[in-house]
């Protein structure tokens, strides 16, 4: 079993930025804390990209068996990942730290759902963390 975990626009910032909203961790350390948990269960590829066609790229050439999505700000309006996503047959759950339903009203919004299997919001890192376990049951 392999899990890609791919992070979109902005999440290179993660303990830089908004740290009352994201956390004080990298996302090197919030994925080096992923790659614990999942242990030996499954092989772990981490991705961070700002640009949103590398994003679709990763996701059309990835041969993991599933893909946690946490696309940032390209959630609320990617019709490009959104069809991305449409057009593989891996398996993408889509995750966010925050809680996008208690912030602005732009990020209630997701392009991406639809086309997902499942969706984790606001859990903080362990969003990541309850989106892999659902491929690890
Ligand atoms: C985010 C929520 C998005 O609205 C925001 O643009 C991000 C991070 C989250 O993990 O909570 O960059 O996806």
């Amino acid at each position: 079993m392999k899990l890609l975990f791919l992070n979109g626009v902005n999440l290179n910032m993660t303990g830089k930025r908004e740290k009352g909203v994201y956390g004080t961790q990298t996302l090197d350390d919030i994925n080096a804390e992923i790659k614990a948990f999942v242990g030996d269960r499954a092989e772990c590829e981490f991705y961070q990209s700002n640009l949103e066609g590398e994003i679709c790229t990763k996701i059309h050439t990835s041969d993991a068996d599933g893909i946690i999505l946490n696309a940032g700000a390209f959630t609320h309006y990617s019709y490009a990942i959104r069809d991305a996503i449409a057009s593989v047959s891996t398996p993408v759950i889509e995750v966010h730290m925050s809680n996008v339903h208690a912030r602005e009203e732009f990020r209630s919004k997701s392009v991406i759902s639809e086309v997902c299997r499942g969706i984790v919001v606001g859990f903080g890192k362990k969003s990541y963390i309850l989106a892999a376990e659902s491929f690890l049951l």
